[in-house]
């Protein structure tokens, strides 16, 4: 039995998480890319200064960098004692190796995010945006990113929320791809099955696994 979480939290991964979590080695500079639930991941700095193309949506845009890093240190410390308190929960190994170095992970993640804020904003990379609308034109990106939103908080966000927001990725994304498939105390998301169904969608092995069982992203198709 893995953590409860009774809200949304701000919890941000790094780029090479990202590229494990969607297997995104094949994924070439020219690609469209939104990030969608971003949060203060440092995906799109990183990718960015890498030369991809890349879009961020969340509402937690339409505060400031010192309240976002409020937010971020405040939610934390509660988040590690929960995952500290299950640790057998989760793979530790060279990368991760405890829940004080996944804090330290976390935490420089959150910074290289928030020095990124400011320029993005000003670039539009940063959108403050949240789902199921979105304001982006139809086909406007090659892939949409979903991490540890959809699904992840399946105990909180109805299948109507589910199927209404994956239909609005796939307006304006050819593909979404959505990681992990468990919900945050690790059981397989009671929507994945009525997901599954209801889109061109097929589950994929990639090389990250962080909760145990959790190596399997969702890859639906329009
Ligand atoms: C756990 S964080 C994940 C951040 C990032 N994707 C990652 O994996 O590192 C979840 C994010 O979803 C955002 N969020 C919550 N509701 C949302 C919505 N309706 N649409 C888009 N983002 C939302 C939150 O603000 C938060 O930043």
């Amino acid at each position: 039995m893995g953590i409860q979480l009774k809200s949304i939290v701000p919890w941000g991964r790094n780029a090479e998480e990202y590229q494990r979590m969607f297997d995104l080695h094949l994924v070439d500079r020219s690609s469209k890319i939104l990030d969608c639930g971003g949060g203060p991941a440092s995906f799109n700095a990183e990718m960015t200064e890498q030369g991809y193309s890349i879009v961020s949506c969340d509402p937690l845009y339409q505060f400031s960098a010192a309240e976002i890093e409020q937010r971020v240190e405040a939610t934390w410390r509660s988040l590690l004692t929960k995952i500290e308190a299950n640790r057998s929960s989760y793979v530790w190994d060279d990368r991760i190796a405890s829940p004080q170095q996944l804090g330290q992970v976390r935490l420089a993640a959150m910074r290289r995010f928030i020095q990124d804020l400011s320029i993005g904003l000003s670039e539009n990379r940063y959108v403050v945006a949240e789902l199921p609308n979105l304001p982006f034109a139809d086909d406007r990106f090659d892939l949409a990113l979903c991490s540890h939103l959809l699904l992840t908080y399946s105990d909180l966000l109805p299948i109507e929320f589910h199927l209404q927001s994956i239909e609005e990725l796939l307006r304006i994304a050819k593909q979404v791809r959505i990681f992990p498939i468990l919900n945050a105390s690790g059981a397989r998301s009671i929507h994945l099955e009525t997901v599954l169904n209801s889109f061109r969608a097929k589950l994929q092995i990639v090389p990250y696994e962080f909760q145990i069982g959790g190596n399997q992203m969702l890859v639906i198709d329009r």
